[in-house]
């Protein structure tokens, strides 16, 4: 997608489609509340041709409401379409983010390759430079389908995005901002375009291979390793989870290293890479087990977050590490009741070998210890059990260090993503204890997604650090107006945040 900033006059515009954004200014209070949609431009054309529909009732502004109109009297452009951002007082960067994807999403199966749309003036929550990129990034999402293997296909992505701002505005501050929308943006279509892969398709070694093509086109160093490389390391961990499959494993290691920065912090971004998921001898029931093509969701988030690390060039150094398997059934395959050792040397009685993501995220997050990460992060399609508790609208969020926490909270407020932290504790901790080892790899059925987070703790142990869980957020269930259903592309965009926070 060509990206573009514009200071032409709206009226103007020669286009087939000029879409401008709308909220609801709301008018009166309790009962005699009365929607009222404005345009958030100021071309007075523009508004004259919008004005009618604007009265009339049809169109209220409502978020990704949108509303086409033929032949605008007034305007150079064929078409007009209005997008709402909901109520005034609650609109934010995210929901313009949000109006672009839909925007986009409006144009692709209308056969509308160019899309113009007006940057909201003197918005409300949000300067314009922090407006310009949600759109950016909303734009590059919503241009995402996930069809790869649909023989008939039709390229419907839109080939040219242009935003228009108004004349006055900071050029130079605005520019920037938007450019860095669409690598964001991008970022996540990579994190997107791997997790959408079939296992069939996107193996280990695959995964591998993507991600050191994407390192080599923006000049990090990436190293793939395999089985010999997990025994060398004593891996014991990540290894009884590959054991059972004729794919071998990938333990993919990406560096960002900026040029003179020797000291300060090292971020170690480690990710579950769980290519297909049976669950192994525990084997999961066939219903929805499909779905476990995207138990490398956590992975493919930390090689999106690289890219954009990469282009973005934050002055703080970055270790990226995907533990990458496929968890099968086999003659060979681990067994409930095994016991396996770990990088650290911990000994771990595997209960269920549908606990396996904490398996293998162990070793990745003891191997970024070893490697030098002073902060870690990572990311895991973990837990059922955090869907329970979480539904499909908030990930899950654990971490053990309060400022290191209080960072990827800020980071939120940028990324829009939502997420929820959840406790850790002793009491908790108790519940994995094992017999005959050191811990167990479940903890029974109560409190599952926080057993899970006190498993990777051990690994962990006194680094600061988070972990996600996006077990209910990697996927997207239902088709959006402003994302399509399938892969979401949860948690890059805050763990990029969070990374450029300690290299502004
Ligand atoms: N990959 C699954 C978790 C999952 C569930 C991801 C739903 C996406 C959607 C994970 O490996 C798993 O199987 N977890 C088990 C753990 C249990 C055996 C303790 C679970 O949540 O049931
Ligand atoms: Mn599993
Ligand atoms: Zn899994």
């Amino acid at each position: 997608m060509q990206t573009e900033i514009s200071y032409a006059s709206l009226s103007g515009i020669e286009t087939e489609l000029l879409i401008v954004l709308a909220c609801d200014a709301q008018t009166g209070k309790g009962p005699a509340a009365r929607p009222q949609p404005e345009l958030l431009i100021a071309d007075s054309a523009v508004n004259a041709a919008a004005a009618a529909v604007l009265t009339s009732g049809e169109f209220k502004a409502g978020a990704n409401e949108t509303l086409l109109l033929h032949a605008p009297a007034g305007l150079a452009a064929k078409r007009l379409l209005l997008v709402g951002l909901g109520k005034q007082a609650q609109a934010t960067v995210h929901s313009v983010r949000n109006a672009a994807g839909t925007a986009v999403r409006f144009c692709k199966p209308r056969g509308i390759r160019e899309v113009v749309l007006a940057l909201p003036e003197g918005f409300v929550n949000g300067p314009l430079p922090a407006v310009a990129r949600a759109a950016a990034e909303g734009a590059c999402v919503g241009d995402f389908d996930p069809d790869t293997y649909r023989s008939d296909r039709k390229d419907q992505s839109v080939q040219k995005f242009t935003a228009v701002a108004p004349a006055g505005a900071d050029r130079a501050a605005l520019q920037a901002a938007f450019a860095e929308g669409v690598i964001v943006g991008e970022s996540q279509n990579l994190t997107r375009t791997l997790v959408n892969e079939p296992g069939n398709k996107l193996t280990p070694t695959e995964l591998g291979q993507r991600a050191a093509e994407m390192a080599k086109e923006v000049g990090l160093q990436c190293a793939v390793y395999s089985t010999e490389k997990l025994h060398e390391l004593k891996m014991g961990a990540f290894w009884s989870v590959s054991q059972g499959s004729a794919e071998p494993p990938a333990l993919i290691v990406m560096r960002y290293e900026p040029e003179g920065v020797s000291d300060g912090p090292v971020l170690g971004l480690v990710g579950k890479g769980i290519t297909f998921d049976t669950g192994g001898i525990s084997i999961k029931p066939s219903e929805n087990m499909e779905k476990m093509k995207y138990d490398m969701a956590g992975g493919a988030v930390m090689i999106g977050a690289m890219l954009a690390i990469a282009l973005l060039k934050p002055r703080v150094r970055v270790i990226g590490i995907v533990c990458a398997a496929e968890n099968m059934p086999d003659g060979k395959a681990q067994k409930p009741g095994d016991v396996q050792t770990a990088m650290s040397g911990k000994t771990i009685e595997i209960i269920n070998t549908d606990a396996e993501g904490r398996l293998v995220l162990a070793d990745g997050l003891a191997y970024a210890r070893q490697l030098g990460a002073t902060h870690l992060i990572d990311a895991a399609t973990l837990t059922g059990a955090c869907v329970v508790a979480l539904g499909m609208v908030n990930a899950g969020a654990f971490s053990n260090d309060d400022a290191t926490y209080a960072k990827f909270d800020a980071a939120l407020a940028t990324s829009g993503e939502k997420f929820w932290r959840l406790p850790l504790g002793e009491e908790y901790a108790d519940m994995i204890r094992s017999d005959i080892g050191d811990i167990k790899n479940t903890g029974g059925r109560w409190g599952g997604a926080i057993t899970a987070a006190e498993f990777l703790h051990h690994f962990a142990e006194d680094t600061p650090w988070i972990h996600l869980d996006i077990a209910g957020m990697a996927w997207v269930e239902d088709a959006r107006p402003y994302i399509a259903k399938g892969p979401s592309g949860i948690a890059m965009r805050s763990i990029l945040e969070w990374a450029r926070s300690y290299g502004a």
